[in-house]
């Protein structure tokens, strides 16, 4: 098989994200191993971008797969339900916990759509309950929720929105607490001074004059920052604030979800209950096209003794194989225990033994930060240690150490933009929940070498 596609030079007929550069070609995974068409074997350290949760090459999901697509391919939700969407739905609301007891699920084929559905349904259910003057989302600086224009409007990734903000409807975004550069002046690990972010939300809520139906947030900030997590006390305080205002949650776990923190959801960790829960990625774990908006029993109830009728809807929801993916990759999360495993707080699993590892690459010259929880962390890296001064965003650092790290058969997430929007450069690493201590010690080493190739 041919091992690049490099006909005219870098172009092809397949549009790629970039025109720039030649791409591997995948041929096969197995684990938390991918190969290409040369036969090099990649470790996944990433899992994609922190999709991938089972590992690769499960044949049983394949299997479902096939024997969906036998029995019924595909139905419009406008006509007919089927038996998957209905059981896999019941058994997402169990695994959300009991806070979604009586709340009901909507399928989407990934986490901007799911973003999309969420927002229209916050509008709806504020409609649904006389709140008609209500529609403003708000959300914060430095997020990520989806490429699509409602999802960009809401996130606050600079670079990935510049272009495009002419085109689209913006409300407030408040400040990010993100404790390796934080906006206070504070000394105690950001303990205080989660309150004082939180306080721009209801600042910001006073400001639209009854208008937020919504606030967004992703409760461990995925790509844009890297694996950033909430500092004390600040996700219970949003969550009272948006309560006491009439304005909903919506937690973006498009990345977090499904075990990938250590958590069933990562809203877990801080023992906060969210109105609408999204969710991807690990869902399917990358077997098929798959999101999820799951909604509290207040939220469906709004407009089952409202309006009857949802008022959004795609041609491929709920999509038979999807669901039958998703429900087989559920199924296996709970055989293989694999929450456990991703839980970096407990005794012996691997999500432990991936934070021990990442922590000792410290002691390197530019690493500034190693943040996260369970499988899902940041490392960022800095010119200056003590200034934390970043590098010149046109070295690109990040990319160049994820090529290093590439050549040497190890898949990481490079990022840019962490300390301003535009400069800052991070990795993310993420991988399969079924990668062994073994496989961790060898990629952390691989990294150390990747790091070192490029600092040179
Ligand atoms: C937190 C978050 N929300 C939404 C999305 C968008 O999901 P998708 O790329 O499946 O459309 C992503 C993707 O990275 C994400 O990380």
């Amino acid at each position: 098989m041919q091992s690049t596609f490099t006909h005219q030079g870098l172009r092809s007929p397949l549009l790629r994200r970039s025109l720039r550069k030649p791409y591997p070609v995948a041929v096969r995974g197995e684990g938390v191993y991918l190969w290409d068409a040369d036969g090099k074997r990649y470790l996944d350290f990433s899992a994609s971008a922190a999709v991938n949760f089972i590992g690769h090459g499960v044949r049983e999901i394949a299997d479902v797969m096939v024997e969906q697509s036998r029995q019924v391919e595909f139905v419009h939700s406008s006509q007919f339900t089927t038996p998957v969407a209905e059981e896999f739905a019941a058994e997402l609301l169990d695994f959300a916990s009991g806070h979604f007891r009586g709340g009901a699920v909507f399928f989407t084929s990934g986490g901007s759509e799911a973003i999309e559905a969420a927002l229209k349904l916050a509008r709806q259910y504020q409609v649904e309950i006389g709140q008609a003057k209500r529609h403003q989302v708000l959300s914060r600086n430095q997020s990520y929720h989806g490429s699509t224009l409602g999802a960009l409007a809401v996130s606050g990734n600079r670079k990935r929105r510049e272009i495009y903000l002419p085109m689209v409807r913006e409300f407030a975004h408040i400040g990010m607490p993100y404790c390796y550069r934080c906006d206070f002046d504070c000394a105690d690990g950001c303990r205080n001074c989660g309150q004082q972010y939180a306080v721009e939300l209801d600042h910001a809520i006073e400001a639209t004059n009854g208008e937020a139906a919504a606030f967004i947030l992703e409760p461990v900030s995925g790509a844009t920052l890297g694996a950033v997590t909430p500092p004390p006390g600040y996700l219970q305080s949003i969550a009272e604030i948006c309560r006491r205002h009439g304005v909903l949650l919506i937690a973006d776990e498009v990345m977090t979800g499904m075990g990938r923190t250590g958590r069933n959801f990562a809203c877990e960790h801080w023992d906060i209950a969210p109105d609408i829960l999204v969710t991807a990625k690990g869902l399917s774990s990358g077997y098929a096209p798959l999101g999820a908006v799951i909604a509290t029993r207040k939220v469906v109830d709004a407009i089952a003794d409202g309006s009857g009728a949802l008022l959004h809807g795609y041609t491929y929801n709920a999509h038979p194989v999807s669901l039958a993916v998703g429900r087989a990759v559920l199924r296996r999360i709970q055989s293989q225990n694999l929450v456990h495993a991703a839980d970096s707080g407990a005794a012996v699993t691997v999500g432990g033994a991936l934070k021990t590892a990442l922590e000792s690459l410290r002691d390197l010259n530019i690493v500034g930060d190693v943040r996260g929880i369970g499988l899902l962390w940041g490392v960022e890296f800095v010119q200056d240690k003590k200034t934390k001064q970043p590098f010149p965003p046109e070295r690109n650092l990040a990319g160049q150490i994820g090529e290093a790290c590439r050549k040497r058969g190890l898949l990481v997430y490079p990022m840019q933009g962490c300390a301003d929007g535009v400069s800052g450069d991070h990795i993310l690493i993420a991988p399969p929940a079924v990668i062994t201590a073994e496989q961790i010690a060898w990629a952390v080493e691989q990294l150390r070498k990747g790091i070192a190739d490029t600092e040179r």
